[in-house]
């Protein structure tokens, strides 16, 4: 059988780790087993590229660069971690995926249709089977983030960066609604996890789990 391969998405602060947790136990208590795992990084080759990736001090980076390092991590990770826990039945939930690269790089650095064509290769057409993006205002993101951690590399960008990121969201959720569902992340962590649970309910009817 195969697994279920579920991803989130959104900006700094919009609550993707939070609710993770609140994922995993939905389908834990289903007696599934799941994989939690994330991009940049999973496997220990995509986890360098992800130290390279997120270092403040790599300012000099270009936009292609870093697209194709984005891509080679994704390419790792993709078959050394995600396709065999599929392939062993499990439920793999996923920080980001390919819709990162198109929100970030396509529109954030507008790099355009490249991107899609370079992350084909990268995942070799492996698509979530439902990805959950946790939409913020960029500025209530980066204050609830502020407390967490540093900024990253991509966390310094100026908010027109960031706008772009979150119309580049927009266009996917137009364009794949079945699979792209939007929720929107300003209410409290009960009332977000509530909405979540509805998708997972709706597509566990769909897959008969
Ligand atoms: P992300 O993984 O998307 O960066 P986190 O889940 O780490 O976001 O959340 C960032 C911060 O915001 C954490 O301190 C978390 O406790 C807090 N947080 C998460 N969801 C909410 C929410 N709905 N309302 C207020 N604060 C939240
Ligand atoms: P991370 O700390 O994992 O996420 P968050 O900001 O949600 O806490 O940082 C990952 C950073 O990399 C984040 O700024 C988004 C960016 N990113 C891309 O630009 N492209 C991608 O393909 C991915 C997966 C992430």
């Amino acid at each position: 059988m195969r697994g279920l391969f579920i991803t989130l998405e959104g900006g700094d602060g919009s609550g993707k780790s939070t609710q993770i947790r609140n994922i995993e136990r939905f389908f834990t208590e289903k007696g599934l087993v799941v994989l939690h795992t994330r991009e940049p990084g999973g496997p220990r080759i995509s986890e360098k590229l992800r130290e390279i990736l997120l270092d403040t001090e790599n300012t000099e980076m270009e936009a292609v660069t870093e697209m194709f390092i984005y891509a080679a991590s994704r390419a790792q990770h993709v078959r050394e971690t995600v396709i065999p826990a599929l392939e062993r039945g499990e439920v793999v939930i996923c920080d980001r995926f390919v819709d990162s690269s198109i929100a970030y790089q396509a529109y954030g650095r507008r790099l355009g249709d490249m991107v899609a064509e370079v992350n084909r290769h990268a995942t070799g057409g492996l698509s979530p089977d439902l990805t959950i993006w946790l939409d913020i205002d960029p500025e209530t993101g980066k204050a609830r983030a502020s407390g967490d951690k540093g900024p990253d590399r991509l966390d310094l960008e100026a908010s027109d960066f960031h706008e772009r990121v979150r119309e580049g969201y927009k266009a996917i959720s137009l364009a794949e609604p079945e699979r792209f569902k939007r929720i929107d992340a300003s209410g409290s962590i009960e009332e977000i996890k509530d909405k979540i649970y509805s998708c997972l309910e709706e597509l566990c009817r769909e897959r008969c789990i």
